[in-house]
């Protein structure tokens, strides 16, 4: 075992829904991890029901035609890109392209906690940076960083918060920072983002070559199991990460459905729109339940349910509904839940009327 590995604690993705509806006797709404259940566009699912010719041969270790279309999306070129099997293993990529053992990492919490994982399996000292008010302060953030700070990990809109940063905040931060200090900036989250506050990645990355842009099919392209994700960046710092990848690491169905999923503009806003009017709904709901709600960007919202927040998630889920505690985010007190089609809004709403 090395050394760097002795505190972790493995990542629990808890007990599978489909277990959990035997052991309930009945169907579950997931509302707990941020997928959209709107489903993939119609192209997609027409690829994928008709793809069974595609498992004989390895994949393309190089993703040339989903680069091909990333690049066209951002008017970039294909070495800007690097696909991952899912943005999780292009996190653990970074750690391993550019961190060596003790190097100070610094990342602002509550977030995402794979950025910590992957810090710690490479042997990197992690500076937390608390947000107590749940809402990055990248004026404070940007304090905590010294010539020393190999990288820092923000998370825009932030998970679990929903909060975002805006455009004007990212460019001072960035002005402010050492040159050859790494800004991881995800956005798993950022197609919801609607305020016209929130920052464009792409006009960012040309100003800034420290800057590493991830994104995933996971969220608002409903691709979740295929596991298919990219970071955009300088073509120097991506040669890094192609690297230290391996030949083969994302499938090609995952690599073809992505290509079909960034064809379908219109399927992506449609999906946004409906999303957002859902998240607008519930959040207005919760509040006339006295709910603390943060003012969510994302595709989820944290609400606080005080002391009782890990009983509300156990009688939700016995009414078959399953939303997230956050207790493994330090904030045991609150409650995520993923914005759904209004049915399962409605459902959510009905039973926590009922239970509070
Ligand atoms: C902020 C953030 N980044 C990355 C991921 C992981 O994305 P992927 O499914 O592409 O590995 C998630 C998943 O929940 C997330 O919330």
């Amino acid at each position: 075992m090395r050394e760097s590995i002795k505190n972790i604690i493995p990542y629990s993705p808890g007990t599978p829904v489909s277990e959990l509806e035997i052991q309930l006797g009945k169907p579950i709404v997931k509302l707990f991890a941020n997928e959209s259940l709107w489903g993939p566009a119609p192209t997609v699912l027409n690829y994928l029901k008709n793809c069974t010719n595609e498992f004989l041969f390895y994949p393309d270790g190089g993703a040339g035609q989903l680069k091909k279309s990333l690049a066209e999306y951002w008017h970039l070129n294909i070495d800007n890109f690097c696909v991952g099997n899912g943005t999780d293993e292009i996190i653990f990529m970074l750690a391993n392209a550019f961190l060596n053992p003790n190097d100070e990492i610094v990342i602002p919490t509550p977030t995402f906690s794979e950025y910590a994982t992957a810090v710690q399996v490479a042997g990197g000292k992690i500076n937390y940076i608390p947000q107590p008010y749940l809402s990055f302060n990248l004026k404070e953030i940007a304090n905590s960083i010294h010539e020393n700070t190999k990288m820092i990990f923000l998370c825009n809109p932030n998970n679990p918060t929903g909060t975002f940063f805006t455009s004007q905040d990212i460019s001072d931060f960035l002005l402010k920072i050492p040159a050859d200090t790494l800004v991881v900036l995800d956005e798993a989250y950022c197609h919801y983002a609607n305020s016209p506050m929130f920052p464009s990645a792409g006009t960012l990355l040309k100003q800034f070559k420290n800057l590493i842009v991830l994104r995933t099919f996971s969220k608002v392209y409903s691709l979740a199991a295929l596991r298919i994700g990219y970071a955009v960046a300088d073509a120097a710092l991506i040669l890094n990460l192609e690297k230290v990848r391996q030949p083969f690491n994302a499938n090609t169905i995952a690599q073809k459905a992505a290509v079909f999923a960034l064809m379908d503009e219109q399927y992506k806003d449609k999906v946004v729109r409906e999303t957002i009017a859902e998240r607008t709904w519930l959040t207005e709901q919760l509040l006339e339940l006295d709910l603390n709600v943060l003012p969510s960007q994302a595709n989820f919202i944290l609400v606080q349910i005080e002391a009782k927040a890990s009983m509300v998630t156990e009688k939700l889920l016995q009414d078959g509904i399953l939303v997230r505690h956050t207790g493994s985010f330090n904030l045991p007190d609150w409650l995520r839940i993923t914005i759904g089609p209004h049915p399962f809004m409605e459902q959510l709403v009905a039973s926590l009327k009922n239970i509070l």
